[in-house]
């Protein structure tokens, strides 16, 4: 196993050489390492049927299965399938996921630290993911503006992008938005934490997911300051030329394993939709989203 810094990129790192199926404790746990520090692994030369996906997964900690199950591979559950191409004529997992800024089940009660995506179909033209290192960007926030950050709350909720299901048609909208509120109602976190395995200060907000701010009272904030803060973190820039934003291509073979608590990603705009498949397993590590105690 091979790893070196991905050439003049701020984050990433390249993975030669890795086999789930003769790796080492050492060698996961130098993968591990190499994402929280770096904050992306590409894992380069995979060739895996689901299962193996899976497997290797598996090796990395615990798989969450997607709460929605129209998004679920057919054969293997933990796999989330995001698809705009008919397998065997029937549509498999669902298509366009992901075209906000977000990290995964940031509104639920128990996120997973680590992504892992292993693309299947990959677009000729608008390849690639865009990132947002969330710890960078909080420590190159503003001072004034941290200071309005520090002991405040945020919460988090599914509403703005909850999809639509094939068994949802006809039913009355008002009735989908109170199972949504009932099933998956709004998770309230620290604005920034501690990450367990770096130590390093997260700004855990999401244009997507994060949906308003309060004190400690439980008390609203101006709506503004959420804004001010997608905005000086990058999150408002639909040019996705501000410094913050990182855009990590893939190619055939590539595997990436991403630090689901540092990095929020917000899949390529395409105008002209090209035929896209990506697999993703997630995966709890060893430690909660953050340091209960530290936060
Ligand atoms: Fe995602």
């Amino acid at each position: 196993m091979h790893i070196k810094a991905q050439a003049g990129l701020a984050m990433g790192t390249t993975v030669e050489g890795f086999d789930h199926t003769t790796a080492t404790p050492e060698d996961i746990a130098t993968l591990k390492r190499t994402v929280y520090t770096h904050k992306i692994a590409v894992l380069k030369g995979q060739d895996l049927t689901p299962r193996q996906f899976l497997e290797l997964g598996r090796l990395l900690g615990r798989p969450e299965v997607y709460y929605e199950p129209m998004y679920q591979h057919p054969d293997v559950e933990e796999i989330f399938v995001s698809s705009n191409v008919p397998k065997d004529g029937k549509q498999m997992g669902v298509p366009k996921t992901g075209k906000f800024w977000h990290a995964d089940y940031q509104f639920m009660p128990d996120p997973f630290g680590l992504t892992l995506i292993y693309p299947q179909v990959i677009p000729e033209k608008n390849r690639g993911t865009y990132f947002i290192d969330m710890g960078k960007a909080y420590e190159s926030l503003p001072e004034d503006l941290r200071k309005e950050v520090a002991g405040t709350y945020c919460r988090h909720s599914v509403r703005k992008y909850f999809k639509i299901r094939p068994h949802d048609v006809y039913r009355p909208l008002s009735e989908i938005i109170e199972e949504v509120e009932t099933k998956t109602p709004a998770v309230v976190r620290p604005a920034a934490f501690t990450h367990p395995m770096t130590g390093e200060t997260v700004l855990y907000i999401s244009e997507g997911f994060t949906v308003g701010i309060e004190d400690a009272n439980g008390t609203p904030l101006d709506p503004d300051l959420l804004r001010r803060l997608f905005e000086a973190t990058g999150q408002l820039d639909d040019t996705f030329a501000h410094g913050n934003i990182h855009l990590q291509t893939f190619e055939q073979g590539d595997l990436l394993v991403w630090d689901n608590r540092s990095l929020i990603h917000r899949a390529r705009h395409t105008g002209t939709p090209e035929p896209t498949v990506s697999f993703r397993v997630t995966v709890h590590d060893e430690r909660g989203l953050y340091d209960e105690a530290a936060a």
